[in-house]
């Protein structure tokens, strides 16, 4: 019996009293509610809204409530009465108000395995204190210096390991890009090192338990991401020691602290336990998205040859001027000329939606939980124009449909790939610098194509069920 099929019986095996519960509750309750549906005590229509589909649609299901509800409707979703907007302004209205009308509220399943201490768990004032502390360490001069050069570093060891004519998984070497460029970034390891390799294979167990069914028995997803998220803390804490025991040896100055670790133990007064937390979620938070990202973008524009072709001009163009002027290392200068290819970034996002929908919860006047799904609003056809159709030039006005001639990037207000309000994404510069860097050694160095019929599909969370498995052909543009 699957962890999901075991999940439903015991669900079911204590709805019926809980039918009557609600059937009470409900008449007690007059509040002033959007239409919808609650469907089965406690499992309420999570089934129904987790069945997977194609990751640049909204699904059949969302589809059917909002053509019968409209935008926002009511619902139960993972254990909880839900009110689910697909309304742009009222997910901006949502994220805006987050500590004052609303507050974020992930499931239970989440803390557990994230830990108590997770930047997505928390609010309040330990919610500011350790959103700071990434983004003094996700900061644009950290990025204009330090992390362009990394970014370059670990893109380049990843794209010349790929040999030609060999079927790879693209979505496992965007994986790999982003793991080393964290892991590197947050504990100064090194990409190919036993530990580095050792820690990576903990994390796949890891990511497949954060993504399951929460069902703490022997042998269930979950029960092995528990395992393998304690594994990770204590190599985690590992190398906290030998940091420490560096710094009574040599004192402070000669502490590294490029890295996350070496900047929290010396400039925060964060327990052991809370930097364990952050550690592990910055580590997740930053290296399964833009990995979606990077393969997302490979996947579309493998559909898009024109697109492929401008981006090949606007890098030649960045590439030719390098060479004339005797530089090598590719600029933040270099970056901010890269115009077309933020708009295949942003149009990527839009489309693919790597992030779908965020959890939240009423904190005035109701007690309700809330779900900003904001890709229901990237794929809205009445704010985007054939919202199916990759397109990044839509991007190249006022990213949608309007007509001012400036380039734009992600200003429209309908578009919201990295969250929004006061806990916007610590990482989407970071994130975009990635798929940049990535792109331009890409497209200057490769040909591909797609070896397999692979597509996108939200779990939700976004995955290539066959790993999106491409050919490259080597070929140097410049
Ligand atoms: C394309 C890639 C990415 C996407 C689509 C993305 C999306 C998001 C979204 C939607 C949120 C808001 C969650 C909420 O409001 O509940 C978020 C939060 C966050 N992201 Fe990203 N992210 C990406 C990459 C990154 C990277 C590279 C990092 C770097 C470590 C990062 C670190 C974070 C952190 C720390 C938060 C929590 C912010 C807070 O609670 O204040 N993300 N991300």
């Amino acid at each position: 019996m699957s962890d999901l099929e075991f999940f439903l019986l015991l669900l079911a095996s204590i709805s019926v009293p809980l039918v009557i519960l609600n059937l009470i509750k409900r008449k007690q309750s007059g509040l002033n509610l959007p239409p919808g549906n609650t469907g089965w005590p406690f499992l309420g229509e999570t089934i129904g809204y987790l069945k997977p589909y194609s990751a640049t649609s909204i699904g059949d299901f969302m589809e059917q409530h909002i053509s019968r509800f409209g935008e926002i409707y009511k619902s139960n979703l993972f254990g909880e009465p839900t009110i689910v907007s697909a309304d742009s302004g009222l997910n901006r209205f949502i994220l805006q108000n987050e500590g004052k009308l609303f507050e974020c509220s992930y499931p239970r399943s989440i803390g557990g395995i994230l830990g108590k201490w997770s930047m997505l768990v928390l609010v309040g004032d330990m919610h500011r204190d350790m959103r700071t502390i990434s983004l003094n360490f996700l900061s644009h001069g950290r990025l204009r210096t330090h992390l362009l050069r990394e970014v370059v570093k670990h893109t380049l060891l990843v794209l010349s390991s790929w040999k030609e004519n060999c079927t790879f998984s693209a979505q496992d070497e965007a994986k790999k890009f982003t793991f080393n460029l964290m892991a590197k970034h947050i504990m100064s390891l090194d990409p190919g090192k036993p530990e580095t390799e050792q820690l990576k294979k903990e994390y796949v167990t890891f990511m497949k338990g954060v993504v399951s069914a929460p069902l703490n028995f022997p042998g269930t997803a979950y029960r092995k991401a528990l395992q393998s998220r304690s594994t990770i803390l204590k190599f985690i804490e590992l190398k906290m020691e030998e940091r420490i025991h560096k710094m009574r040896g040599g004192g402070l100055e000669n502490m590294e602290d490029d890295d996350l670790l070496g900047w929290v133990l010396k400039h925060s007064n964060l327990s052991t336990e809370q930097i364990l937390d952050l550690v592990l979620s910055l580590l997740f938070a930053g290296h399964e998205t833009s990995s979606v990202a990077i393969a997302l973008a490979i996947y579309f524009l493998e559909g898009c040859p024109n697109a492929v072709q401008q981006l090949r001009e606007e890098h030649l163009e960045i590439s030719r001027a390098k060479k004339q002027s005797g530089e090598l290392e590719l600029s933040w200068e270099d970056y901010k000329k890269m115009e077309f290819t933020q708009c295949v970034i942003s149009e990527t996002l839009r489309l693919g939606n790597v992030v779908r929908f965020l959890h939240r919860k009423a904190l005035k006047d109701v007690r309700y939980k809330v779900l900003p799904v904001i890709a229901a609003v990237h794929l809205d056809p009445s704010l985007f124009d054939q919202p199916q159709h990759f397109n990044p030039w839509r991007w190249q006005n006022d990213g949608n449909r309007g007509n001012s001639s400036s380039w734009s990037t992600a200003t429209n207000q309908n578009f919201m790939p990295f969250g929004g309000g006061p806990r916007l994404c610590a990482g989407s510069e970071l994130a975009k610098l990635e798929m940049a860097v990535f792109i331009h050694h890409l497209v200057l160095n490769y040909n591909w194509e797609l070896v397999d019929k692979d597509e996108a599909f939200a779990f939700p969370f976004v995955d290539f069920p066959k790993g999106l498995p491409i050919k490259v052909r080597h070929h140097n543009f410049t």
